[in-house]
């Protein structure tokens, strides 16, 4: 925090639909700085396919200082299909800084609110809130820029570590008892895998299974990808917190999004033990950018999670309150009847915004 006690923000904008739901999510952080004592101090910085394409960095150093001194970095979505490296693969900043500031935690919550539809029969009766933990460093993706490619065949290695499991699964816990603590009954922990087939995944359950020994008020379950997957879809509102492999938890949070709405909807995470970047779960939506059609609700989301880590952090009541009165306010608007062109209603960015805003 800097000496006037403002807290500063790193701003990455990213590429596409990135910018146009970066800048309503500000307007609600400049909206709670009026009205309650918390200060911020927003700095923008590059990063992303446009930024590649006029100086071949995905992001500059001056960019990564700036993620190291701020106290919390909101970033919007990057790349680009048209922009590629020469390998073929996209520009990705955001997978970069995971790495970087060791970001393991990749945290997406699925909450249907109230008047949104889900594709699933009865969910607005039953109801969707959990949330998907994709450990974002290592699994597959530890590969990322070192498969081997010859014209015969392709090689990408799946990594899985202890020293990361273990603080995945301690964190996963963690947010298991929070949620118990704020409410959630029936709630717990499932460890999703492919134990019966890779020994990696095995390692991954045995060392779940050690943590949960650790924590045994905390209800835990065991499933397969492939059979979760078909759970997921029959019946999500059996399930509370979900801890996954990196591959497994990229697809599985885009089909919990998809549960509650859209991409549009889903706020993420991705947390480590010093820093963390708030970032919607949707791409920069190439079909729908200067359009005026992007749904700025997980923007918002993910700074009102934004606010929450940081309650945490600093031990800021006041951060907490304010992250809790914009999910409020996003189930007002919601519930007042807004309805995103992405689900077949007739607002666009403007007037989500525009609703959220009245209700703060
Ligand atoms: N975290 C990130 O920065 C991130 C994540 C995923 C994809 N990407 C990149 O984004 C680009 C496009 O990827 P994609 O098409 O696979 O995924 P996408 O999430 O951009 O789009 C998928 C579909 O969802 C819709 N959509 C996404 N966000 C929306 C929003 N806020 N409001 C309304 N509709 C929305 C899009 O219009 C599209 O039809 C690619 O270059 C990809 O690499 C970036």
């Amino acid at each position: 925090m800097s000496a006037n006690n403002a807290l500063h923000i790193a701003v990455l904008a990213g590429d596409g639909i990135g910018p146009e739901v970066m800048a309503p999510a500000l307007e609600m952080l400049r909206k709670i700085e009026a009205k309650s004592d918390l200060k911020f101090r927003f700095t923008e910085a590059p990063a992303g396919a446009n930024h590649y394409r006029e100086t071949g960095k995905s992001m500059p150093d001056s960019t990564i200082r700036l993620c190291e001194e701020a106290d919390a970095i909101l970033l919007g979505a990057c790349g680009l299909p048209s922009v590629r490296y020469p390998d073929n693969t996209e520009i990705m900043p955001q997978v970069e800084l995971r790495f970087h500031f060791d970001l393991y935690a990749g945290v997406r919550p699925a909450r249907l609110i109230p008047g949104v539809p889900s594709p699933i029969v009865r969910a607005d009766q039953r109801g969707i809130d959990l949330v998907v933990i994709r450990e974002s460093t290592e699994g597959l993706f530890a590969s990322m820029g070192k498969g081997v490619v010859t014209h015969e065949e392709a090689r990408e290695t799946l990594v899985i570590t202890r020293k990361t499991s273990e603080r995945l699964f301690e964190f996963s816990f963690r947010l298991a008892e929070r949620r118990k603590a704020r409410g959630r009954v029936n709630g717990g922990l499932t460890c999703v895998d492919k134990a019966n087939v890779f020994k990696a995944f095995a390692f991954f359950r045995e060392m779940f299974d050690e943590a949960a020994q650790r924590h045994p008020e905390v209800k835990t379950d065991r499933l397969y990808v492939d059979a979760c997957s078909a759970m997921l879809v029959k019946r999500p509102w059996d399930f509370d917190v979900m801890v996954m492999e990196n591959m497994f938890g990229d697809i599985l949070s885009d089909m919990t999004a998809g549960l509650i709405g859209g991409m549009g909807m889903a706020p993420s995470a991705d947390i480590g033990d010093r820093y963390a970047v708030f970032q919607p779960c949707h791409g920069t939506a190439p079909d729908i950018m200067g359009q005026g059609k992007a749904n700025p609700t997980g923007m918002i989301l993910s700074a009102a999670m934004m606010l929450d880590w940081l309650a945490d952090k600093h031990g800021l009541e006041s951060a907490a309150e304010a992250g809790e009165t914009i999910e409020r306010a996003v189930d007002k608007a919601y519930a007042d009847g807004i309805k995103p062109i992405e689900f077949g209603g007739r607002n666009g960015t403007a007037d989500i915004t525009k609703a959220v805003l009245a209700a703060l």
